[in-house]
Order: structure tokens, then sequence, then C-alpha cells
């Protein structure tokens, strides 16, 4: 089972809504997702309570049940394990930090955001671990122009010292939406731009956590 947690000191950066997305497009390729949920605000349970569908199991745990419910996620057979963790948090994040296998740095292209980066970027490279930087709720373009507020944040971002997704996130509805009906993206509007993010961040970190992967998928081209 491989261990994916998001992180942000700051609340509101897309944490949850990655986290049950990224669930989604697992599952989506048939992988049994687990989601723990460390947030004591349980959005990621609230989304899984209005959802259909019954996978992906959201558990929602605290500091003393995050190994527990992990281990009892790798004992059912779970390909995948999300670790969604609540905005602060910092011993809780340390110890999800120090169980997972890729840590996921969200944040807004914001001068607030990118510098209430700066803690959780260090506690990731403290443990050793890899990290991937993600753009959330970025700005649309506008005449074809890109806002310079993007630019300004990956240089930020860059000075983090993990690499930056190629593909970041829009501000777009369809993130809002779906989440009333307990949906991903990928299930809402799969034809969406939205969608075409999930998908190509997914990917990324898919063969992320499963270098082989990409082997299998360079065999196939
Ligand atoms: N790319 C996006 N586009 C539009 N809305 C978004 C996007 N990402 C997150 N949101 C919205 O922003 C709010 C905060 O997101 P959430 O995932 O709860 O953040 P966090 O878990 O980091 O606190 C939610 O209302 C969510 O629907
Ligand atoms: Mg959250």
């Amino acid at each position: 089972m491989r261990k994916l947690v998001l992180l942000s000191r700051k609340g509101g950066t897309g944490k949850t809504t990655l986290s049950v997305n990224l669930a989604v497009a697992a599952l989506r390729e048939g992988l049994g997702v687990s989601i723990v949920d460390l947030d004591l605000q349980g959005s990621a349970t609230a989304w899984a309570a209005g959802r259909k569908n019954a996978a992906p199991d959201v558990r929602p745990a605290n500091g003393g049940t995050l190994f527990p419910v992990a281990n009892a996620a790798e004992r059912a057979g779970r390909d995948l394990l999300i670790i969604d963790t609540p905005a602060g948090g910092d011993a809780i994040s340390g110890a999800a930090i120090r169980l997972a296998d890729l840590a996921i740095l969200v944040c807004r292209p914001s001068y607030f955001d990118l510098a209430a980066l700066v803690p959780a970027a260090q506690a990731v490279r403290e443990a050793g671990k890899p990290g991937l930087i993600v753009l959330n709720q970025a700005p649309s373009r506008r005449a074809g122009q890109e806002s310079p507020v993007i630019a300004r944040a990956v240089e930020a971002a860059r000075a983090l010292g993990f690499p930056i997704a190629p593909v970041g996130l829009r501000a777009r509805v369809a993130f809002q939406e779906s989440l009333w009906r307990g949906l991903g993206v990928l299930e809402f509007e799969p034809r969406s731009p939205a969608a075409a993010e999930i998908g190509r961040l997914w990917s990324e970190v898919a063969d992320t956590l499963w270098p082989d992967r990409v082997e299998h998928r360079g065999a196939a081209e």
C-alpha cells in the first residue's frame, strides 16, 4: 500500500478537494483506496457520507489512531492510503509525513499561502520524504495571458526545493459543484477542464508512487 499525504498549514488551500478527487481518480483505475481524515472538521467524511457509490472508505482519525487506521487499511488490501490533514496541526501532520511515501504540498498562488508553505516543506525535507508542490485555485487566463501571480508563485515555490507539478488546478466551479454530490470531478464532468487537470495530476502522482507504472506505459507506447 502506498501512502500519500496532503499538506499545507493554511486552511482552504484545497487539501480535501485534492484528497477526494485523487481518490476518485485512483478508484477509476481499479485501485482500492482509503482516505484518512485527520481534520476535526471532517470535510472528507462529510463528502463520503453524501456519496452514493460506496468507495473510497473514509476513516476519521486523530494522532492516536492514525497508525492503527493505516494498518487496518493495509490489512484490508488497499493499494492507496490518502491522508488528508488539518490546517495547522503540526504534530499530527508530522506523524502523517513520517508515514507517507509522498507529500503533496498544496497552495494557492498567493503570498500568504506560499509563506505558510515554508515550514510544511521543511518538515517534509527533514523527514527525508519526496514532495510535490501543487498550485491550486489559480486564476484563469485573461485574453490568453497568465496572471502575473502565477509566475510569482512558481518562483517562490521553486525556492522550497521540491518539484512543482506541471499541471496546476484552476479555480473552477466543477470542483465545488461535485462535492455536493459526493463525487469527484472525473465522475461529475468527465470531459471538463477540471477533470483533465485531475487526470494529469493523478498521472504525475501515480508515476511517483509506482515507478514501474512509467516503465509499463513506456513499453505500451
Ligand atoms: N480548484 C478549485 N476551484 C474552485 N474551488 C476550489 C478549488 N479547490 C478548492 N476549492 C474550494 O475551496 C474551499 C476550500 O477547499 P478545501 O479542499 O476544503 O481546502 P482545505 O482542505 O485545504 O481546507 C472549498 O470550498 C472548495 O470547494
Ligand atoms: Mg480540508
